[in-house]
């Protein structure tokens, strides 16, 4: 961190959580500028900056300034994305000579949290939007502290120890992971067990941590049991004063915090085209 205090022009996003950044041009920000940067993401979890011109380098190297980036998941037809650089995520419905260029088609995603069947999920992912539909593939951030802190108590108290499955079977768009044998039963599906309530590293506030809701269980309960809680604590997710929905401009980069958000994309016209680039920066602890 440096020693100059930069000051940024931020206003919330007017939704339950996020805030947008103006005037700053992410080519061109000094040690003093990120800092700001970081404190404004850890305090408001989903930062939108409009306006950007990045080329893949550009976007990488303000992802590194977070901290090291996990390499891009394989995308769904056996390909890692663009040569060369490993760590850049291509988001996208459009087809070259018959080939898809990215992952998650046109379809909606749901909600989710980014490489949660991880046991150390990324602690930031961006997307930084250089085509977009006419309509639709909006994304939508959730609020995790504002689940946790609206759960009625006996909800709090029966969710506090457990630990949930984030499913590693399917990604958020429904399609099955390479390398991963189709199953739908949540008991012995791959992925990773956290603890349902977490501790935010930074800000030390609480928040649900769900993951996604396919295939997910709560370790040691009955099938049934796992099913009713989850649909219990979800119904705290999708609530529109938790969550804010971003309608995408070219230009557009939103970083937010993978710890206390989750999000979700709409659908939208498959004939239209939409490219989304998205880094990610490896997480340093566990969720505990
Ligand atoms: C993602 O889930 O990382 C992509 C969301 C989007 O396409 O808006």
């Amino acid at each position: 961190m440096s020693n100059t205090i930069a000051r940024l022009d931020v206003t919330p996003t007017g939704g339950g959580v996020g805030a947008e950044v103006h005037d700053i041009d992410l080519r061109a920000i000094d040690d003093a500028t990120f800092d700001a940067i970081h404190t404004a993401w850890v305090e408001n979890a989903v930062l939108l900056f409009r306006g950007e011109h990045l080329t893949p380098g550009d976007l990488i190297a303000f992802s590194r300034r977070f901290g090291g980036l996990d390499l891009a998941p394989i995308q769904e037809n056996g390909r890692r994305f663009v040569d060369g650089i490993p760590e850049l995520y291509v988001v996208s419905n459009v087809l070259e000579n018959g080939v898809a260029i990215g992952s998650l088609g046109a379809g909606e995603a749901v909600w989710h949290t980014d490489m949660s069947y991880l046991p150390e999920p990324p602690k930031a992912s961006m997307l930084y939007a250089l085509e977009t539909p006419p309509a639709g593939g909006d994304t939508s951030f959730a609020n995790m502290y504002a689940a946790w802190e609206t759960l009625p108590a006996d909800l709090k108290t029966r969710a506090r120890g457990l630990r949930v499955k984030h499913d590693g079977t399917y990604n958020s768009g429904g399609y099955l992971r390479q390398g991963v044998t189709p199953t739908d039963d949540p008991r012995t599906s791959p992925g990773a067990l956290h603890p349902l309530v977490c501790t935010h590293p930074d800000t030390g506030r609480r928040m649900l941590y769900l993951g996604r809701r396919r295939n997910a269980y709560i370790g040691g309960l009955e099938t049934a049991e796992s099913e009713a809680l989850l649909d219990e604590l979800w119904s705290y997710v999708d609530r529109p004063q938790f969550s804010w929905e971003h309608v995408w401009r070219v230009g557009d980069l939103v970083l937010w915090d993978n710890r206390c958000t989750m999000h979700r994309r709409d659908a939208f016209d498959p004939k239209q085209r939409r490219i989304m680039h998205r880094t990610q920066v490896k997480g340093e602890l566990p969720p505990a």
